[in-house]
Protein backbone atom coordinates (compact mmCIF):
# COMPACT_ATOMS: atom_id res chain seq x y z
CA UNK A 1 0.00 0.00 0.00
CA UNK A 2 1.52 3.68 -1.04
CA UNK A 3 1.75 5.08 2.68
CA UNK A 4 2.97 8.49 1.07
CA UNK A 5 0.16 8.63 -1.24
CA UNK A 6 -2.57 8.02 1.79
CA UNK A 7 -0.63 10.65 3.40
CA UNK A 8 -0.99 13.19 1.08
CA UNK A 9 -4.21 12.24 0.55
CA UNK A 10 -4.78 13.00 3.94
CA UNK A 11 -3.40 16.33 4.17
CA UNK A 12 -5.23 17.24 1.52
CA UNK A 13 -8.54 15.85 2.73
CA UNK A 14 -7.95 17.96 6.22
CA UNK A 15 -7.02 21.12 4.36
CA UNK A 16 -8.57 21.66 1.27
CA UNK A 17 -11.05 19.24 1.50
CA UNK A 18 -10.36 16.92 -1.96
CA UNK A 19 -7.88 15.18 -4.03
CA UNK A 20 -8.19 13.81 -7.69
CA UNK A 21 -6.57 11.35 -8.96
CA UNK A 22 -6.78 8.95 -11.87
CA UNK A 23 -7.76 4.86 -10.43
CA UNK A 24 -4.88 3.42 -12.84
CA UNK A 25 -2.63 5.70 -11.04
CA UNK A 26 -3.77 5.13 -7.48
CA UNK A 27 -4.28 1.27 -7.95
CA UNK A 28 -2.71 0.10 -10.67
CA UNK A 29 -4.09 -3.02 -12.61
CA UNK A 30 -6.56 -3.39 -9.61
CA UNK A 31 -7.91 0.15 -10.79
CA UNK A 32 -8.10 -1.01 -14.65
CA UNK A 33 -9.90 -4.23 -13.49
CA UNK A 34 -11.98 -2.53 -11.23
CA UNK A 35 -12.82 0.37 -13.70
CA UNK A 36 -13.12 -1.96 -16.87
CA UNK A 37 -16.00 -4.04 -15.33
CA UNK A 38 -17.78 -0.87 -13.65
CA UNK A 39 -17.56 0.39 -17.23
CA UNK A 40 -19.54 -2.62 -18.63
CA UNK A 41 -22.22 -2.25 -16.32
CA UNK A 42 -22.84 1.58 -17.81
CA UNK A 43 -22.80 -0.07 -21.31
CA UNK A 44 -25.43 -2.84 -20.49
CA UNK A 45 -27.14 0.20 -18.80
CA UNK A 46 -26.96 2.53 -21.63
CA UNK A 47 -28.17 -0.06 -24.09
CA UNK A 48 -31.14 -1.23 -22.43
CA UNK A 49 -34.04 0.27 -24.25
CA UNK A 50 -35.60 1.69 -21.16
CA UNK A 51 -33.03 3.36 -20.00
CA UNK A 52 -31.95 4.21 -23.69
CA UNK A 53 -35.63 6.21 -23.72
CA UNK A 54 -35.57 7.81 -20.62
CA UNK A 55 -32.50 9.08 -21.12
CA UNK A 56 -33.87 11.00 -24.57
CA UNK A 57 -36.46 12.17 -22.95
CA UNK A 58 -34.09 13.84 -20.62
CA UNK A 59 -32.06 15.71 -23.10
CA UNK A 60 -35.66 16.82 -24.06
CA UNK A 61 -36.12 18.69 -21.23
CA UNK A 62 -38.77 16.15 -19.99
CA UNK A 63 -39.72 14.72 -16.81
CA UNK A 64 -41.88 11.84 -16.65
CA UNK A 65 -41.01 10.56 -13.48
CA UNK A 66 -42.25 13.34 -11.50
CA UNK A 67 -39.40 13.70 -9.23
CA UNK A 68 -37.14 16.62 -8.57
CA UNK A 69 -33.99 14.34 -9.42
CA UNK A 70 -35.80 13.49 -12.65
CA UNK A 71 -32.33 14.45 -14.69
CA UNK A 72 -30.70 11.47 -13.03
CA UNK A 73 -30.97 7.84 -14.00
CA UNK A 74 -29.46 5.21 -11.21
CA UNK A 75 -29.26 1.49 -11.10
CA UNK A 76 -32.53 1.22 -9.70
CA UNK A 77 -34.40 2.26 -12.49
CA UNK A 78 -32.08 -0.24 -14.34
CA UNK A 79 -32.24 -3.11 -12.25
CA UNK A 80 -35.77 -2.94 -11.07
CA UNK A 81 -34.00 -3.27 -7.44
CA UNK A 82 -31.17 -2.17 -5.16
CA UNK A 83 -27.46 -2.72 -5.84
CA UNK A 84 -25.98 -5.86 -4.73
CA UNK A 85 -22.24 -7.55 -4.16
CA UNK A 86 -22.49 -8.76 -7.82
CA UNK A 87 -23.43 -5.95 -9.42
CA UNK A 88 -20.40 -4.46 -11.59
CA UNK A 89 -18.15 -4.49 -9.14
CA UNK A 90 -19.26 -1.45 -7.41
CA UNK A 91 -18.98 -2.50 -4.04
CA UNK A 92 -15.45 -4.72 -4.48
CA UNK A 93 -13.95 -1.58 -5.39
CA UNK A 94 -14.97 0.26 -2.91
CA UNK A 95 -14.23 -1.57 -0.84
CA UNK A 96 -10.35 -2.00 -2.19
CA UNK A 97 -7.99 -1.76 0.49
CA UNK A 98 -6.89 1.89 -0.43
CA UNK A 99 -9.99 3.27 -0.11
CA UNK A 100 -10.67 1.25 3.29
CA UNK A 101 -7.77 2.38 5.09
CA UNK A 102 -8.12 5.86 3.87
CA UNK A 103 -11.83 6.16 5.14
CA UNK A 104 -10.17 4.24 8.73
CA UNK A 105 -7.73 7.19 8.65
CA UNK A 106 -9.80 10.29 7.75
CA UNK A 107 -12.88 9.47 9.94
CA UNK A 108 -10.87 7.99 12.76
CA UNK A 109 -12.51 4.77 13.13
CA UNK A 110 -11.59 1.26 13.22
CA UNK A 111 -14.89 0.25 11.43
CA UNK A 112 -15.86 2.57 8.68
CA UNK A 113 -19.19 2.27 7.37
CA UNK A 114 -19.58 1.87 3.44
CA UNK A 115 -23.36 2.84 1.96
CA UNK A 116 -24.56 4.25 -0.66
CA UNK A 117 -22.70 2.85 -3.36
CA UNK A 118 -24.47 4.45 -6.92
CA UNK A 119 -24.02 4.11 -10.60
CA UNK A 120 -25.82 7.16 -11.87
CA UNK A 121 -25.92 8.58 -15.04
CA UNK A 122 -27.20 12.38 -15.60
CA UNK A 123 -29.04 14.10 -18.94
CA UNK A 124 -29.00 17.35 -19.59
CA UNK A 125 -32.52 18.57 -18.04
CA UNK A 126 -33.48 21.92 -17.69
CA UNK A 127 -31.79 25.06 -18.43
CA UNK A 128 -32.21 25.92 -14.39
CA UNK A 129 -30.25 23.89 -11.88
CA UNK A 130 -31.99 22.07 -9.36
CA UNK A 131 -31.81 19.91 -6.33
CA UNK A 132 -27.90 18.54 -6.15
CA UNK A 133 -27.58 20.51 -8.99
CA UNK A 134 -26.75 23.65 -6.57
CA UNK A 135 -24.62 24.74 -4.13
CA UNK A 136 -24.97 22.30 -1.05
CA UNK A 137 -23.43 20.28 1.25
CA UNK A 138 -24.11 16.50 2.51
CA UNK A 139 -25.30 15.67 6.12
CA UNK A 140 -24.90 12.11 6.98
CA UNK A 141 -22.06 13.14 9.99
CA UNK A 142 -19.54 15.99 10.65
CA UNK A 143 -17.22 14.05 8.48
CA UNK A 144 -17.89 12.18 5.38
CA UNK A 145 -15.33 10.71 2.88
CA UNK A 146 -17.14 10.27 -0.07
CA UNK A 147 -15.12 9.00 -3.24
CA UNK A 148 -16.75 9.92 -7.10
CA UNK A 149 -15.76 8.27 -10.47
CA UNK A 150 -16.09 9.36 -14.13
CA UNK A 151 -16.86 7.07 -16.16
CA UNK A 152 -17.23 9.66 -19.15
CA UNK A 153 -14.62 12.13 -20.42
CA UNK A 154 -16.33 15.42 -17.93
CA UNK A 155 -15.71 18.90 -19.70
CA UNK A 156 -17.44 21.80 -18.75
CA UNK A 157 -20.76 21.27 -21.03
CA UNK A 158 -21.42 17.94 -19.53
CA UNK A 159 -21.57 18.18 -15.59
CA UNK A 160 -18.24 18.42 -14.04
CA UNK A 161 -18.36 18.57 -10.47
CA UNK A 162 -17.36 21.42 -8.32
CA UNK A 163 -16.04 21.82 -4.52
CA UNK A 164 -15.57 25.05 -2.47
CA UNK A 165 -12.12 24.29 -0.62
CA UNK A 166 -11.84 24.50 2.97
CA UNK A 167 -15.58 25.07 3.50
CA UNK A 168 -16.14 21.35 4.61
CA UNK A 169 -17.13 20.98 8.65
CA UNK A 170 -14.48 22.49 10.91
CA UNK A 171 -12.61 23.59 7.85
CA UNK A 172 -10.81 27.46 7.25
CA UNK A 173 -13.60 28.65 4.99
CA UNK A 174 -13.05 32.84 5.80
CA UNK A 175 -16.77 33.18 6.52
CA UNK A 176 -17.88 29.13 7.43
CA UNK A 177 -20.53 30.14 9.74
CA UNK A 178 -20.97 26.22 10.76
CA UNK A 179 -17.05 26.38 11.56
CA UNK A 180 -17.95 28.18 14.97
CA UNK A 181 -20.69 25.92 15.62
CA UNK A 182 -20.78 22.07 14.68
CA UNK A 183 -24.54 21.98 15.18
CA UNK A 184 -24.98 23.56 11.98
CA UNK A 185 -23.53 20.28 10.14
CA UNK A 186 -26.25 18.34 12.13
CA UNK A 187 -28.79 18.18 9.36
CA UNK A 188 -29.93 21.41 10.36
CA UNK A 189 -28.61 23.33 7.48
CA UNK A 190 -27.98 21.71 3.82
CA UNK A 191 -27.94 25.13 1.47
CA UNK A 192 -25.05 27.99 2.04
CA UNK A 193 -26.74 31.09 3.47
CA UNK A 194 -26.60 34.22 1.77
CA UNK A 195 -23.13 35.20 1.90
CA UNK A 196 -21.94 31.52 1.90
CA UNK A 197 -23.65 31.52 -1.31
CA UNK A 198 -22.12 35.07 -2.99
CA UNK A 199 -18.36 33.47 -1.93
CA UNK A 200 -19.14 29.97 -3.34
CA UNK A 201 -18.79 30.25 -6.90
CA UNK A 202 -16.00 32.74 -7.22
CA UNK A 203 -13.79 30.72 -4.65
CA UNK A 204 -14.83 27.11 -6.55
CA UNK A 205 -13.22 24.72 -8.43
CA UNK A 206 -14.02 22.79 -11.50
CA UNK A 207 -12.94 18.96 -11.64
CA UNK A 208 -13.59 18.56 -15.56
CA UNK A 209 -11.80 15.02 -15.94
CA UNK A 210 -11.21 11.77 -17.83
CA UNK A 211 -13.17 8.28 -17.85
CA UNK A 212 -11.28 6.69 -14.16
CA UNK A 213 -10.70 9.93 -12.43
CA UNK A 214 -11.42 9.47 -9.25
CA UNK A 215 -12.68 12.73 -6.88
CA UNK A 216 -11.94 12.24 -3.22
CA UNK A 217 -14.04 14.91 -1.26
CA UNK A 218 -14.47 15.95 2.12
CA UNK A 219 -18.25 16.05 1.54
CA UNK A 220 -19.69 18.50 4.33
CA UNK A 221 -18.11 20.84 1.89
CA UNK A 222 -20.31 22.84 -0.79
CA UNK A 223 -20.45 20.78 -3.96
CA UNK A 224 -22.69 20.68 -6.80
CA UNK A 225 -22.57 18.96 -9.86
CA UNK A 226 -24.16 17.20 -13.10
CA UNK A 227 -25.35 20.68 -14.38
CA UNK A 228 -25.43 19.24 -17.66
CA UNK A 229 -25.25 21.66 -20.92
CA UNK A 230 -24.70 19.10 -23.51
CA UNK A 231 -24.52 15.63 -23.85
CA UNK A 232 -24.12 13.56 -20.35
CA UNK A 233 -22.61 11.99 -17.64
CA UNK A 234 -21.66 8.28 -16.17
CA UNK A 235 -20.20 8.27 -12.71
CA UNK A 236 -20.16 6.40 -9.57
CA UNK A 237 -19.45 7.50 -5.81
CA UNK A 238 -19.72 5.71 -2.46
CA UNK A 239 -19.60 6.91 1.11
CA UNK A 240 -17.86 6.18 3.55
CA UNK A 241 -18.76 7.40 7.47
CA UNK A 242 -18.19 6.88 10.91
CA UNK A 243 -20.37 4.08 12.77
CA UNK A 244 -21.63 7.06 15.27
CA UNK A 245 -22.55 9.49 12.00
CA UNK A 246 -25.78 11.33 12.00
CA UNK A 247 -27.37 8.87 8.56
CA UNK A 248 -25.57 5.50 8.51
CA UNK A 249 -26.64 2.21 7.14
CA UNK A 250 -27.96 1.48 10.16
CA UNK A 251 -30.73 4.39 10.46
CA UNK A 252 -33.98 3.00 10.12
CA UNK A 253 -34.90 5.51 7.58
CA UNK A 254 -32.17 4.25 5.60
CA UNK A 255 -33.41 3.61 2.27
CA UNK A 256 -32.80 -0.39 1.56
CA UNK A 257 -33.80 0.18 -2.17
CA UNK A 258 -30.36 1.81 -3.33
CA UNK A 259 -28.12 -1.28 -1.75
CA UNK A 260 -28.93 -4.46 -0.20
CA UNK A 261 -26.70 -7.08 0.96
CA UNK A 262 -27.55 -10.52 1.38
CA UNK A 263 -25.64 -11.57 4.56
CA UNK A 264 -26.34 -15.41 4.12
CA UNK A 265 -25.25 -14.98 0.42
CA UNK A 266 -21.94 -16.80 -0.71
CA UNK A 267 -20.42 -13.05 -1.91
CA UNK A 268 -20.78 -11.99 1.34
CA UNK A 269 -19.08 -15.21 3.02
CA UNK A 270 -15.98 -14.03 0.79
CA UNK A 271 -15.73 -11.10 1.91
CA UNK A 272 -14.40 -12.65 5.21
CA UNK A 273 -12.89 -9.59 7.52
CA UNK A 274 -14.17 -6.90 5.52
CA UNK A 275 -17.94 -8.09 5.69
CA UNK A 276 -17.83 -5.48 9.07
CA UNK A 277 -17.61 -2.41 6.66
CA UNK A 278 -21.14 -3.37 5.30
CA UNK A 279 -23.50 -2.93 7.46
CA UNK A 280 -26.46 -2.53 4.46
CA UNK A 281 -29.55 -4.52 5.42
CA UNK A 282 -30.88 -7.48 3.94
CA UNK A 283 -34.35 -6.06 3.21
CA UNK A 284 -36.36 -9.27 4.66
CA UNK A 285 -40.25 -9.40 5.63
CA UNK A 286 -40.19 -10.65 8.30
CA UNK A 287 -40.94 -9.38 11.48
CA UNK A 288 -41.16 -10.33 15.19
CA UNK A 289 -43.52 -9.05 17.98
CA UNK A 290 -40.67 -8.66 20.37
CA UNK A 291 -36.88 -9.34 20.99
CA UNK A 292 -34.27 -8.59 23.18
CA UNK A 293 -31.00 -10.83 23.86
CA UNK A 294 -32.34 -13.38 26.00
CA UNK A 295 -34.82 -15.83 26.51
CA UNK A 296 -37.36 -16.65 24.10
CA UNK A 297 -37.79 -13.62 23.07
CA UNK A 298 -34.28 -12.96 22.18
CA UNK A 299 -33.45 -16.36 20.91
CA UNK A 300 -36.36 -16.07 18.69
CA UNK A 301 -36.50 -12.67 17.86
CA UNK A 302 -33.67 -10.65 18.12
CA UNK A 303 -31.45 -13.09 17.34
CA UNK A 304 -33.07 -13.90 14.46
CA UNK A 305 -33.12 -10.30 13.32
CA UNK A 306 -29.46 -9.95 14.08
CA UNK A 307 -28.67 -12.82 11.82
CA UNK A 308 -30.98 -10.93 9.12
CA UNK A 309 -29.81 -7.43 9.46
CA UNK A 310 -26.69 -7.13 11.93
CA UNK A 311 -29.37 -5.43 14.51
CA UNK A 312 -31.40 -7.10 17.05
CA UNK A 313 -34.27 -4.41 16.94
CA UNK A 314 -34.19 -3.88 13.34
CA UNK A 315 -37.21 -6.75 13.13
CA UNK A 316 -38.51 -5.91 15.85
CA UNK A 317 -42.22 -4.12 16.18
CA UNK A 318 -41.39 -0.60 17.26
CA UNK A 319 -43.28 2.57 16.53
CA UNK A 320 -41.46 2.91 13.53
CA UNK A 321 -42.72 -0.07 11.80
CA UNK A 322 -46.00 -1.17 13.44
CA UNK A 323 -47.59 0.25 10.32
CA UNK A 324 -45.48 -1.33 7.90
CA UNK A 325 -47.85 -3.60 5.58
CA UNK A 326 -47.69 -6.92 3.82
CA UNK A 327 -45.11 -7.77 6.05
CA UNK A 328 -45.19 -11.61 7.42
CA UNK A 329 -45.25 -11.23 11.37
CA UNK A 330 -44.16 -14.10 13.53
CA UNK A 331 -46.16 -13.26 17.06
CA UNK A 332 -43.74 -14.88 20.05
CA UNK A 333 -45.79 -16.60 22.57
CA UNK A 334 -46.60 -13.94 24.92
CA UNK A 335 -48.40 -11.84 22.57
CA UNK A 336 -50.27 -14.77 21.10
CA UNK A 337 -53.72 -13.34 22.74
CA UNK A 338 -53.16 -9.09 22.24
CA UNK A 339 -56.12 -9.19 20.19
CA UNK A 340 -55.33 -5.37 19.66
CA UNK A 341 -52.39 -6.01 18.36
CA UNK A 342 -53.58 -9.28 15.98
CA UNK A 343 -56.26 -7.03 14.57
CA UNK A 344 -53.77 -3.98 13.58
CA UNK A 345 -51.37 -6.56 11.41
CA UNK A 346 -54.00 -8.17 10.13
CA UNK A 347 -56.09 -4.93 8.73
CA UNK A 348 -52.64 -3.91 7.22
CA UNK A 349 -52.36 -7.07 4.98
CA UNK A 350 -49.64 -8.57 7.24
CA UNK A 351 -49.81 -12.58 7.57
CA UNK A 352 -49.01 -13.47 10.93
CA UNK A 353 -47.64 -16.63 12.53
CA UNK A 354 -47.64 -18.00 15.81
CA UNK A 355 -44.92 -19.11 17.15
CA UNK A 356 -45.54 -21.47 19.95
CA UNK A 357 -42.43 -22.42 21.30
CA UNK A 358 -43.78 -23.43 25.29
CA UNK A 359 -46.95 -21.18 24.91
CA UNK A 360 -49.11 -22.19 28.02
CA UNK A 361 -52.33 -21.06 30.23
CA UNK A 362 -50.49 -21.27 34.04
CA UNK A 363 -54.19 -20.97 35.28
CA UNK A 364 -54.85 -24.23 33.19
CA UNK A 365 -51.55 -25.66 34.08
CA UNK A 366 -51.90 -28.29 36.95
CA UNK A 367 -48.69 -30.36 37.53
CA UNK A 368 -50.34 -32.79 39.13
CA UNK A 369 -52.31 -34.07 35.77
CA UNK A 370 -49.52 -32.86 33.42
CA UNK A 371 -49.30 -36.10 32.06
CA UNK A 372 -50.76 -37.64 28.42
CA UNK A 373 -50.49 -34.39 26.93
CA UNK A 374 -53.38 -32.37 28.06
CA UNK A 375 -54.41 -28.59 26.75
CA UNK A 376 -52.32 -26.40 28.73
CA UNK A 377 -52.62 -23.67 25.55
CA UNK A 378 -54.67 -20.76 26.31
CA UNK A 379 -57.66 -19.92 24.24
CA UNK A 380 -56.66 -19.69 20.36
CA UNK A 381 -57.59 -17.08 17.78
CA UNK A 382 -57.09 -18.83 15.06
CA UNK A 383 -59.11 -16.86 12.68
CA UNK A 384 -56.11 -14.34 12.98
CA UNK A 385 -53.32 -16.76 12.22
CA UNK A 386 -52.04 -17.57 8.69
CA UNK A 387 -49.99 -20.28 10.41
CA UNK A 388 -47.69 -21.81 13.09
CA UNK A 389 -44.05 -22.52 14.10
CA UNK A 390 -43.45 -25.54 16.51
CA UNK A 391 -40.38 -27.12 17.60
CA UNK A 392 -40.86 -30.49 17.27
CA UNK A 393 -42.34 -32.85 14.29
CA UNK A 394 -44.74 -34.48 16.96
CA UNK A 395 -45.76 -31.42 18.11
CA UNK A 396 -46.82 -30.50 14.84
CA UNK A 397 -49.50 -33.31 14.16
CA UNK A 398 -50.60 -32.21 17.64
CA UNK A 399 -51.55 -29.09 16.84
CA UNK A 400 -52.96 -29.64 13.95
CA UNK A 401 -55.47 -32.53 15.07
CA UNK A 402 -55.99 -30.07 18.72
CA UNK A 403 -55.55 -26.57 18.04
CA UNK A 404 -56.33 -26.01 14.00
CA UNK A 405 -56.98 -27.94 11.56
CA UNK A 406 -57.06 -25.60 8.64
CA UNK A 407 -55.42 -27.80 6.26
CA UNK A 408 -54.38 -24.56 4.33
CA UNK A 409 -52.23 -23.22 7.15
CA UNK A 410 -48.49 -24.08 6.99
CA UNK A 411 -46.87 -25.14 10.50
CA UNK A 412 -43.53 -24.74 10.01
CA UNK A 413 -40.57 -26.92 12.70
CA UNK A 414 -38.36 -24.77 13.66
CA UNK A 415 -36.15 -26.55 16.55
CA UNK A 416 -34.15 -23.81 19.16
CA UNK A 417 -30.74 -22.76 18.17
CA UNK A 418 -28.05 -22.21 20.70
CA UNK A 419 -26.76 -18.87 21.79
CA UNK A 420 -23.38 -18.44 20.04
CA UNK A 421 -22.11 -16.72 23.66
CA UNK A 422 -22.07 -20.62 24.88
CA UNK A 423 -19.88 -21.99 21.97
CA UNK A 424 -17.38 -18.89 23.09
CA UNK A 425 -17.11 -19.29 26.74
CA UNK A 426 -13.64 -20.51 27.32
CA UNK A 427 -12.51 -23.94 28.04
CA UNK A 428 -12.72 -24.92 31.95
CA UNK A 429 -10.52 -28.20 33.80
CA UNK A 430 -12.06 -29.30 36.46
CA UNK A 431 -10.62 -32.00 38.41
CA UNK A 432 -13.53 -34.38 37.69
CA UNK A 433 -13.93 -35.98 34.85
CA UNK A 434 -16.39 -36.82 33.12
CA UNK A 435 -18.14 -33.47 34.53
CA UNK A 436 -21.87 -33.66 35.90
CA UNK A 437 -23.61 -29.63 35.85
CA UNK A 438 -27.22 -28.74 35.59
CA UNK A 439 -27.61 -25.86 33.42
CA UNK A 440 -31.38 -24.74 32.64
CA UNK A 441 -34.91 -23.84 34.35
CA UNK A 442 -35.91 -26.62 36.77
CA UNK A 443 -39.68 -25.68 36.55
CA UNK A 444 -42.59 -26.29 38.30
CA UNK A 445 -41.99 -28.41 40.89
CA UNK A 446 -38.66 -28.77 39.33
CA UNK A 447 -41.12 -31.14 36.46
CA UNK A 448 -39.08 -29.43 33.51
CA UNK A 449 -35.81 -31.63 35.52
CA UNK A 450 -36.60 -33.87 37.59
CA UNK A 451 -34.16 -35.12 40.55
CA UNK A 452 -31.90 -32.19 40.29
CA UNK A 453 -31.86 -31.35 43.91
CA UNK A 454 -31.61 -35.00 44.90
CA UNK A 455 -28.24 -35.46 42.22
CA UNK A 456 -27.51 -32.62 43.85
CA UNK A 457 -27.50 -33.36 47.49
CA UNK A 458 -26.18 -36.73 46.68
CA UNK A 459 -23.21 -35.34 45.05
CA UNK A 460 -23.49 -37.20 41.64
CA UNK A 461 -24.30 -33.77 40.47
CA UNK A 462 -21.10 -31.85 40.94
CA UNK A 463 -22.03 -27.99 39.79
CA UNK A 464 -25.79 -26.35 39.33
CA UNK A 465 -25.10 -23.53 37.45
CA UNK A 466 -29.10 -22.88 37.06
CA UNK A 467 -28.83 -19.88 39.29
CA UNK A 468 -26.32 -17.27 40.36
CA UNK A 469 -26.15 -16.76 44.03
CA UNK A 470 -29.63 -17.69 44.53
CA UNK A 471 -30.95 -15.55 42.16
CA UNK A 472 -33.32 -17.03 39.99
CA UNK A 473 -33.47 -16.64 35.89
CA UNK A 474 -29.40 -15.73 36.42
CA UNK A 475 -28.47 -18.08 35.24
CA UNK A 476 -24.26 -18.14 35.16
CA UNK A 477 -22.50 -19.31 32.20
CA UNK A 478 -18.91 -18.36 33.01
CA UNK A 479 -17.08 -21.49 31.29
CA UNK A 480 -17.28 -25.08 29.08
CA UNK A 481 -16.45 -27.74 31.32
CA UNK A 482 -13.66 -30.23 29.22
CA UNK A 483 -16.27 -33.32 29.40
CA UNK A 484 -18.75 -31.90 30.73
CA UNK A 485 -21.82 -34.01 31.23
CA UNK A 486 -25.60 -31.61 31.43
CA UNK A 487 -28.84 -33.49 32.45
CA UNK A 488 -32.16 -33.25 31.01
CA UNK A 489 -35.20 -35.64 32.52
CA UNK A 490 -39.02 -35.02 31.63
CA UNK A 491 -41.64 -37.18 32.60
CA UNK A 492 -43.01 -39.02 29.36
CA UNK A 493 -45.78 -37.69 28.18
CA UNK A 494 -45.60 -34.50 30.40
CA UNK A 495 -47.01 -31.28 28.94
CA UNK A 496 -43.28 -30.49 29.39
CA UNK A 497 -41.80 -33.75 27.34
CA UNK A 498 -44.32 -32.96 24.54
CA UNK A 499 -43.70 -29.38 24.34
CA UNK A 500 -40.73 -27.55 25.82
CA UNK A 501 -37.91 -27.25 22.74
CA UNK A 502 -34.47 -29.14 23.16
CA UNK A 503 -32.98 -26.29 24.53
CA UNK A 504 -30.84 -27.82 27.39
CA UNK A 505 -29.78 -30.58 24.18
CA UNK A 506 -28.65 -27.58 22.01
CA UNK A 507 -26.62 -25.58 24.17
CA UNK A 508 -24.66 -28.90 25.83
CA UNK A 509 -23.88 -29.71 22.00
CA UNK A 510 -22.87 -26.18 21.80
CA UNK A 511 -20.58 -26.40 24.76
CA UNK A 512 -18.90 -29.78 23.43
CA UNK A 513 -20.44 -31.73 26.44
CA UNK A 514 -22.83 -34.45 25.99
CA UNK A 515 -25.79 -34.92 27.88
CA UNK A 516 -27.97 -37.41 30.06
CA UNK A 517 -31.58 -37.01 28.32
CA UNK A 518 -34.88 -38.31 28.20
CA UNK A 519 -36.20 -38.63 24.50
CA UNK A 520 -38.61 -35.60 24.63
CA UNK A 521 -40.16 -34.92 21.55
CA UNK A 522 -38.29 -32.05 20.56
CA UNK A 523 -35.13 -34.16 21.06
CA UNK A 524 -36.30 -37.20 18.68
CA UNK A 525 -36.43 -35.11 15.82
CA UNK A 526 -32.62 -34.09 16.45
CA UNK A 527 -31.09 -37.18 18.27
CA UNK A 528 -30.73 -40.62 17.32
CA UNK A 529 -32.41 -43.43 18.72
CA UNK A 530 -29.02 -45.55 19.34
CA UNK A 531 -27.58 -42.38 21.41
CA UNK A 532 -25.90 -44.21 24.49
CA UNK A 533 -27.06 -41.83 27.03
CA UNK A 534 -30.76 -41.70 26.50
CA UNK A 535 -33.03 -42.34 29.81
CA UNK A 536 -35.61 -45.19 29.54
CA UNK A 537 -37.24 -43.53 32.68
CA UNK A 538 -37.10 -41.01 35.33
CA UNK A 539 -37.03 -43.25 38.27
CA UNK A 540 -34.22 -41.97 40.32
CA UNK A 541 -32.57 -45.50 40.30
CA UNK A 542 -32.61 -45.50 36.79
CA UNK A 543 -30.65 -41.95 36.34
CA UNK A 544 -28.14 -42.96 39.50
CA UNK A 545 -27.51 -46.21 37.14
CA UNK A 546 -26.98 -43.71 33.83
CA UNK A 547 -24.77 -41.70 35.95
CA UNK A 548 -22.40 -44.97 36.64
CA UNK A 549 -22.28 -45.65 32.85
CA UNK A 550 -21.53 -42.69 31.93
CA UNK A 551 -18.43 -43.12 34.18
CA UNK A 552 -18.01 -46.15 32.93
CA UNK A 553 -17.73 -45.58 29.64
CA UNK A 554 -15.80 -42.57 29.91
CA UNK A 555 -13.49 -42.15 26.74
CA UNK A 556 -14.72 -45.56 25.82
CA UNK A 557 -16.81 -46.25 22.68
CA UNK A 558 -20.17 -45.00 24.07
CA UNK A 559 -18.59 -41.73 25.23
CA UNK A 560 -17.13 -41.29 21.99
CA UNK A 561 -20.03 -42.26 20.25
CA UNK A 562 -22.32 -39.85 22.14
CA UNK A 563 -19.53 -36.76 21.55
CA UNK A 564 -19.93 -37.55 17.95
CA UNK A 565 -23.75 -37.28 18.02
CA UNK A 566 -23.62 -34.05 20.10
CA UNK A 567 -21.27 -32.37 17.47
CA UNK A 568 -23.79 -33.06 14.53
CA UNK A 569 -26.23 -31.55 17.04
CA UNK A 570 -24.43 -28.65 17.50
CA UNK A 571 -24.38 -28.25 13.61
CA UNK A 572 -28.37 -28.83 12.78
CA UNK A 573 -29.20 -26.61 15.57
CA UNK A 574 -26.49 -23.83 14.81
CA UNK A 575 -28.06 -20.01 13.74
CA UNK A 576 -26.48 -20.45 10.42
CA UNK A 577 -28.97 -23.48 9.66
CA UNK A 578 -31.92 -22.77 11.80
CA UNK A 579 -31.72 -18.99 9.83
CA UNK A 580 -32.08 -21.20 6.69
CA UNK A 581 -35.52 -22.17 8.09
CA UNK A 582 -37.11 -18.44 8.97
CA UNK A 583 -36.49 -17.95 5.42
CA UNK A 584 -38.11 -20.70 3.92
CA UNK A 585 -40.88 -19.36 5.48
CA UNK A 586 -40.52 -16.50 4.30
CA UNK A 587 -40.10 -18.24 0.77
CA UNK A 588 -43.45 -19.94 1.47
CA UNK A 589 -45.47 -16.24 1.90
CA UNK A 590 -43.96 -14.80 -1.10
CA UNK A 591 -44.40 -17.78 -3.83
CA UNK A 592 -48.04 -17.92 -2.54
CA UNK A 593 -48.30 -13.98 -3.63
CA UNK A 594 -47.12 -14.17 -6.62
FE1 LIG B 1 -24.10 16.11 -2.42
Amino acid sequence: MNKEKLKEILHDLNTIGYYKINIVDLLGNEGIDSFNEISEFFDKMLSNPQINHRLETIQQGLNITGKDKYYEITHQEYLGRALGLKDGGLFNFYLNNFFVDLAKEFLGTEEPELYNALFFIHGKGLPERSGSQKWHRDLEGLKILKIFMYCTEVGPENGPLEYVPKSFCGGDFPINEGSKTMDDYQRLRILPTELEEQYCTPNSITFTGSPGDIIISNNTGFHRGGFIKEGFRCMTHALYVRPDAIYSPKDINYDENVNFVDINSQEYKDLGEKQKYLKILNPTNLRFSYGGINDSGGMRGGQISNKLTNSFEKLILNNQNINDKNKIVIILKDWASNLELLKHLKNNGNKIILDIIDWLDVDKYDSQNNINNPNFFPDLLKEYYDGYIVNNSKMKEWWYKNMDNDLKKPIFIIPHHWDERFANLSLAEYSKNPYFYYLGYRGHEDQNCFHVQKLLDGKLLYDDRSNNNGMPGNRYFQDRPVNGVQINIRKEGSWEYCFKPATKLSIAASMDSVIITTYDWSIQDILPKDYPYLLKSTDYEEIEKMFQYVKDTFEKEEWFKAQQMLKQVKEKTSLDEIIKLYLEIEKYFTNEKS
